[in-house]
């Protein structure tokens, strides 16, 4: 029996089944321990965006670990790499002269997030400001906070009362959200949080004008905007650093996490805009009791620092946004599959194949049986919450690997069909 306890996962069909180990990795490829190559259609967990292998992050982890792996950054002790990371992530922000508060991943970079909102407008003598809207279908981590605006009901069932004063909205309405804003009263509400292509919850790209509308929404109520670019921060949107920028929004708080060290080590971003730093950086203010251990770890940011380096020296902003076009090209023609009712698409590196609702139905297991088929074509991949398979490869994938990525999923398709008779 094993000891090492899968996130995500039934333990009991884990033991059964075995686990498939991957043991190394080469850009868009990975490998398991018994020699298997296969195609990393999730990049990972949407963050492998330069690829596996890197040498140049290695040497840049190592030189760092020999120099000083890590020190606390906590009061007025900063290390070289947290800051002239903080100095590049402001530089590429999509708000001028934001300040960089780092973390160890996207759910603490969330859980940072709903704390800085709601003592933001504490601080501006508006303690009753404290409510949190999220939409269906969105994720936001696994941290209480970001459990607690999960819009996947399953990962939010069984842990008795989460956090209160969080309010859910449809995933794709400018005018329900306007409506819920007001229904609840604009001088109680925090925050919005927004992804801005939902992605564990299914991939869904917003829809045209969504984003801009929900920014002009909450700026006409004073409710601040925070937009998650946990998956499409650092580039997987295509031609640009972030989201915010591709959609000219000018967010208050923008989180990250994933693709600024391309998965190398764990780091999360928190991008905050000068209106929401300002209280806090103002004489008088005093400590804000918020950090974490491995708040700037030294390691970690210098990895991020030669990522971001690679992402620029290689072109791997128009190669997301050229991946955006081969996903749109080579998956479409999946929808004429029985068994699947719509490929999402059209935002980035970012697709989602979706299984049909009525085969889904008959039989829960469908998306499992398509992973595994998957597996035997050479491509690695999982489902999403709504029976989606995640499409969201490296930035080194080419066209060739993006059409042989699309044969692959209709061979398991069918395969999958023949045994359902
Ligand atoms: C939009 C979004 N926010 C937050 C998170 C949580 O990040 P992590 O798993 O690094 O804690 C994720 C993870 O996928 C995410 O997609």
């Amino acid at each position: 029996m094993g000891r090492y306890w899968h996130p995500f996962a039934d333990m009991a069909a884990v033991e059964a089944a075995g686990e498939l180990v991957v043991a190394s990795g080469d850009g868009a490829y990975v490998v398991d321990e018994s020699g298997r190559r296969y195609l990393d259609a999730a990049a990972g967990l949407w963050y492998c965006n330069v690829g596996h292998g890197r040498a140049e992050l290695a040497e840049a982890a190592a030189e760092q670990i020999r120099r000083l792996a890590a020190y606390s950054t906590f009061g007025d002790i900063g290390v070289r790499p947290a800051l002239a990371l903080a100095e590049r992530l402001a530089a590429i922000a999509p708000v001028p002269d934001s300040r960089v508060f780092l973390t160890s991943g996207g759910s603490d970079s969330v859980d940072t997030a709903v704390k800085l909102v709601r003592r933001y407008w504490q601080l501006l003598g508006r303690p009753d400001k404290t409510v949190v809207v999220s939409r269906r279908h969105a994720y936001h981590g696994m941290h209480v906070a970001g459990t607690s605006l999960s819009g996947i009901p399953v990962n939010r069932q069984g842990y008795g009362t989460l956090l209160g004063e969080t309010v859910q909205v449809p995933w794709d309405s400018v005018s329900e959200l306007a409506a819920v804003l007001d229904a609840v009263g604009p001088e109680r509400v925090a925050a919005f949080f927004v992804e801005p292509v939902i992605g564990a919850g299914g991939v869904f790209p917003p829809p045209a004008g969504y984003l801009e509308g929900t920014e002009k929404v909450c700026r006409d109520r004073d409710v601040l905007l925070v937009v998650d670019e946990v998956i499409t921060g650092y580039g997987r949107i295509g031609g640009s650093w972030f989201a915010s920028h591709r959609f000219g929004l000018q967010p208050d708080v923008v989180t990250g996490a994933k693709g600024v060290t391309s998965g190398y080590l764990p780091l999360g971003t928190v991008l905050v805009g000068p209106r929401v730093a300002e209280p806090f950086w103002r004489s008088g203010t005093g400590q804000w009791r918020h950090g974490y251990t491995y708040s700037g770890h030294a390691t970690a940011c210098a990895v991020a620092l030669a990522n971001l380096d690679l992402v620029e020296a290689e072109g791997l902003l128009a190669a997301a946004a050229r991946l955006e076009s081969d996903l749109d090209r080579h998956l479409e023609s999946l929808e004429q599959h029985p068994l699947v009712q719509e490929v999402r698409r059209g935002t980035g590196a970012l697709a989602a194949v979706q299984l049909d609702p009525a085969a889904l139905a008959a039989d829960p297991g469908l998306p499992n049986q398509v992973v595994l088929a998957l597996r035997h074509q050479g491509v690695l991949t999982r489902a999403l919450a709504t029976g989606a398979l995640q499409i969201s490869p490296s930035f080194v994938t080419t066209e060739a690997d993006v059409r042989f990525l699309a044969e692959a999923i209709r061979a398991a398709l069918d395969d999958v069909a023949s045994t359902r008779g």
